[in-house]
């Protein structure tokens, strides 16, 4: 078997008691070593300015990670910079949100080309070679340029918007125009790929007669749809757990015999959580009968704090949550609880079987794990009900969720009401109906085809297809 060695921007080598940073990325790519052996290349998440530290190597499991520090300004112009201030907004439809510089531009290359440079000397040959999101996608011209035929997939974790705002990238040809180094483009959704394939179109690559491919510099590509799953059975034997657990007890005991909503993202834009609380506040507002007999439980991590548009949601939520609270809260009953801090895989999955529903709202989500996490984590004999924003990814393939529209605050308040109202019989059967699709399509599931098609990419009769 060939080794795998997947690259993607964050890798956090695991530590005995400290639960990996909030992220459906790492979770992912985890499970893709689960049954071969290879290589997890990123960055290690530290700052360093001395450019002669060579990369650090660690052995857990049957994964070798291999990590590099990044210095202070490619740390700002990559990371804080082109990625997260260009690509992040503009791919989650918010180019109102997009700051973009040509030494941003250029600091991104650049750690695209270092990373090919440290890369290179732990590759070999028949490697698979397997590039993971917006960070890294200049990564295979670097790698090609450096002389690797290896097979090469990359998959986007997150949306890919219609051409006409893929276009308000500034040197959009740089970034997102050299993916034909790749032979398998992987897509969240049937959406996501059809937006990307378009912008090709207009960007003169000649579209093979399936639709599923392209030839571009004399180079064949092949795109697919690949949505990612979870480790649907494990997680549900581990909520099972967690509900008999301690943590567990205190929460349960601590609502009085309230209902609970959960609502768990990394705090950031795309994730809709200002909209929720609104939705939230309307729904108290408008049934007084339901203040006091609901919590609504928010954890929300700290995520990419340097960046100013994450500072400005940062506090909008704060004063949200402090204005809600102070308008409806009583001394025995907070209605919101908002905590900024991750929490452990167990616990999480005992808080998401304990809600009576989950709120997953985001404005724009690639895929929006938390989502698939909540229904493997449901008693199916007494489920809660998912309410699921129609623009996560996840809503493709949920359809047994309460679908809103985020930016409808009466909506969602009356999908709360709906859900707390709702007879177990239709709790029971839109939850089956969720489960077997996330059953049938896990990580692993995910993983499977995903390799599948990348070494089929590489076999004459579908390089002959397109010629
Ligand atoms: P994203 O990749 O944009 O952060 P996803 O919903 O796809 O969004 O994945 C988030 C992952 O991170 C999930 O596996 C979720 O359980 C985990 N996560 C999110 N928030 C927390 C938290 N507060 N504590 C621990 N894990 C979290
Ligand atoms: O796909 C979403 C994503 O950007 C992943 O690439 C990443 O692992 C996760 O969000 C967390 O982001 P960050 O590494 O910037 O904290």
């Amino acid at each position: 078997m060939s080794r795998l060695v997947i690259v993607s921007n964050r890798v956090t080598v695991p530590e005995p008691g400290k639960p990996p940073p909030p992220g459906g990325l790492a979770i992912a790519v985890k499970a893709a070593f689960k049954n071969r052996p290879g290589i997890w290349f990123g960055w290690s998440g530290k700052i360093d300015d001395n450019p002669n530290t060579e990369p650090t190597v660690a052995e857990r499991d049957n994964i070798t990670y291999v990590v590099t520090d990044l210095a202070t300004a490619d740390y700002q112009e990559y990371y804080n910079g082109f990625a997260n201030r260009v690509l992040w907004p503009i791919l989650h439809y918010r180019v109102d949100l997009a700051e973009f510089s040509r030494s941003d531009l250029s600091g991104y290359l650049r750690v695209n080309g270092l990373f090919a440079d440290k890369l290179s000397q732990f590759l070999q040959p028949d490697d698979t070679i397997w590039v993971h999101d917006y960070h890294l996608i200049p990564l295979a011209r670097e790698l090609r340029s450096r002389g690797h035929q290896n097979p090469l997939g990359f998959f986007l974790h997150i949306p890919c918007p219609p051409p006409d705002l893929l276009f308000t990238i500034p040197r959009q040809e740089q970034s997102l125009g050299v993916m034909s180094h790749y032979d398998l483009i992987g897509f969240q959704t049937d959406n996501d790929r059809d937006n990307y394939a378009r912008y090709l179109q207009i960007s003169g690559a000649h579209m093979g007669r399936d639709g599923q491919s392209y030839q571009h510099e004399g180079r064949v590509t092949r795109i697919g749809t690949f949505p990612v799953g979870i480790e649907t059975a494990e997680y549900a034997r581990d909520a099972e757990h967690a509900a008999h657990s301690d943590f567990l007890r205190e929460l349960r005991e601590s609502l009085s015999g309230r209902q609970l909503f959960v609502g768990v993202d990394r705090l950031d834009y795309s994730k809709g959580i200002v909209h929720r609380i609104e939705a939230f506040d309307h729904f108290l507002e408008t049934e007084p009968n339901w203040r006091n007999r609901v919590v609504f439980l928010q954890i929300t991590p700290k995520s990419r704090a340097e960046i100013p548009e994450y500072g400005d949601m940062g506090r909008a939520v704060n004063e949200l949550v402090g204005d809600v609270n102070g308008r409806y809260g009583e001394a025995s009953w907070t209605p919101i609880r908002y905590i900024n801090r991750p929490y452990g895989r167990e616990d999480l999955a005992g808080i998401f079987r304990l809600a009576a529903a989950a709120l997953v709202t985001p404005l724009r989500d690639g895929m929006n794990l938390v989502a698939k996490e909540y229904v493997a984590a449901q008693d199916a004999e007494d489920p809660g009900v998912l309410i699921l924003s129609q623009f996560a990814g996840a809503a493709a393939e949920l359809e047994g969720a309460l679908i809103v529209n985020p930016h409808e605050t009466e909506g969602m308040a009356a999908a709360m009401k709906t859900a707390l109202l709702m007879p177990r019989d239709e709790r029971k059967s839109r939850h089956a109906v969720m489960y077997e699709a996330i059953a049938k399509n896990d990580i692993e599931h995910w993983v499977e085809t995903f390799l599948n098609s990348l070494t089929e990419s590489k076999k004459p009769p579908f390089m002959a297809q397109i010629r």
